[in-house]
């Protein structure tokens, strides 16, 4: 018999978890009307879940001054631990001044419905163009990352956080599955080595060659799709996981490919962003992780594989997973397959290059993408929730 590893160890040691107990629960309940209130927007309170879920452990609340200094700086925690994008909960300065430090906040989702609690230890201002400048690697408000920076409150409120109810998820309650769940799904199947594949878009042809390498090489693929805030003009996550679903029951080997959702919102952080997906997946127990062509960017703002190179800057070990670099992926007409530079003798003429952004703008000029772009039954899915649309 194989003797089973127990698992990769969560970032920092420990999962972390921040969901009220019972009694933790009703007695923050009891306390609704009393406690000072702040409104979380979409991207606050998926990470409010993300803590509590583990999956960005060790973070157990709102990061402090003292964590995100070296954070937005050194890609570091006060406690030298990599991490590379803030986890903050920022207000404006109106919202901070009658909070107290040392007093809990009762945090409410955007329709007023009371969520979860924070203990609250500080409150600092920070310096946006230098968290810019750093985590996004430019000041331009056109990138929707910085954009989020700017509009967002000038004093960040830290402490420990809890999640008092960990809902289902509307649309997808099948595949919300998390970091615990999955850890305890890869150990029934027996895998030692699982590679998490992050993507905000329907999956192409280059996406499933990428995933199919690296899946020659492990036991399993947490097929992990980011659910969270995205950019208007992506494709909406209930299309994309009509789409994800196509490909589990057509094109993938069902007994090596589970499909979960990844709660958190995008970034568009480039090379700072593929770090902290990595370590979101370690989280999850995933001990290899995919990183392609421009992994997490958006326009030309990174090189292509700025978000590999990023990798170098940690010695071996201390990131804890193992990143799987890919270079960019194209169908290949002269080997009527999929190729990349490494593995196809072809001129560029003979390349015929794909992405998400390009299947977009067929779609939305009524056309359909062809097969070596997007497999037919996915394409026919994506054009109908175009018309639908
Ligand atoms: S994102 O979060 O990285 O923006 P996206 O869906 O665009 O999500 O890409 C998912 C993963 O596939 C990333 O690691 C990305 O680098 C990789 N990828 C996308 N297209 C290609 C391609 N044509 N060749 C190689 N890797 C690719």
């Amino acid at each position: 018999m194989t003797k089973l590893q127990a698992g990769i160890a969560p970032h920092g040691g420990k999962l972390i978890n921040r969901l009220a107990s019972e009694e933790q629960r009703q007695n923050f309940e009891a306390q609704a009307e009393s406690l000072p209130r702040v409104q979380l927007d979409q991207r606050a309170l998926s990470d409010l879940v993300m803590i509590a879920i583990g999956g960005f452990s060790p973070i157990e609340g709102f990061m402090g001054q003292a964590d995100y200094e070296p954070v937005v700086t050194d890609m570091r925690l006060a406690n030298g631990l990599p991490w590379s994008v803030p986890v903050t909960l920022s207000v404006s300065e109106a919202v901070a001044a009658p909070l107290g430090e040392g007093s809990l906040v009762r945090l409410d989702d955007e329709t007023g419905r009371f969520v979860g609690v924070l203990e609250l230890t500080e409150k600092y201002s920070y310096n946006k163009k230098q968290e810019a400048q750093h985590v996004y690697g430019t000041e331009e408000d056109k990138h929707p990352g910085v954009a989020v920076v700017y509009q967002q409150g000038e004093v960040n409120l830290a402490g420990p956080v809890w999640l008092l109810e960990r809902d289902a998820h509307p649309l997808f309650p099948a595949y919300q599955i998390d970091p615990a769940a999955s850890r305890q799904q890869f150990r029934d199947r027996g895998w030692n080595t699982v590679v998490g594949f992050q993507t905000r878009n329907p999956i192409h042809r280059a996406h499933e060659y990428i995933i199919k390498c690296a899946l020659e090489t492990v036991d399993g693929l947490f097929l992990h799709p980011l659910v969270g805030a995205t950019k208007s003009d992506d494709i909406p996550a209930d299309v994309r996981m009509r789409c994800y679903e196509i490909m589990m029951e057509h094109y993938f080997p069902q007994d090596r490919v589970i499909l979960a959702i990844n709660p958190s919102a995008m970034r568009y952080a480039g090379p700072r962003e593929a770090i902290f997906h990595a370590l979101i997946r370690k989280n999850y127990g995933c001990t290899h992780f995919i990183v392609g062509r421009d992994h997490a960017g958006v326009g030309d703002y990174y090189g292509t594989y700025d978000a590999q190179k990023i990798f170098d800057q940690f010695e071996p070990g201390e990131l804890g997973i193992t990143p799987m670099k890919f270079e960019h992926a194209f169908y290949c007409k002269r080997t009527e397959g999929m190729a990349t530079s490494k593995t196809s003798p072809s001129r560029p003429e003979e390349r015929i290059h794909l992405s998400g952004t390009k299947v977009r703008a067929l779609l939305r000029a009524g056309e359909l993408p062809p097969p070596e772009f997007s497999r037919p039954k996915v394409a026919a899915e994506l054009a109908r929730a175009m018309q639908d649309s």
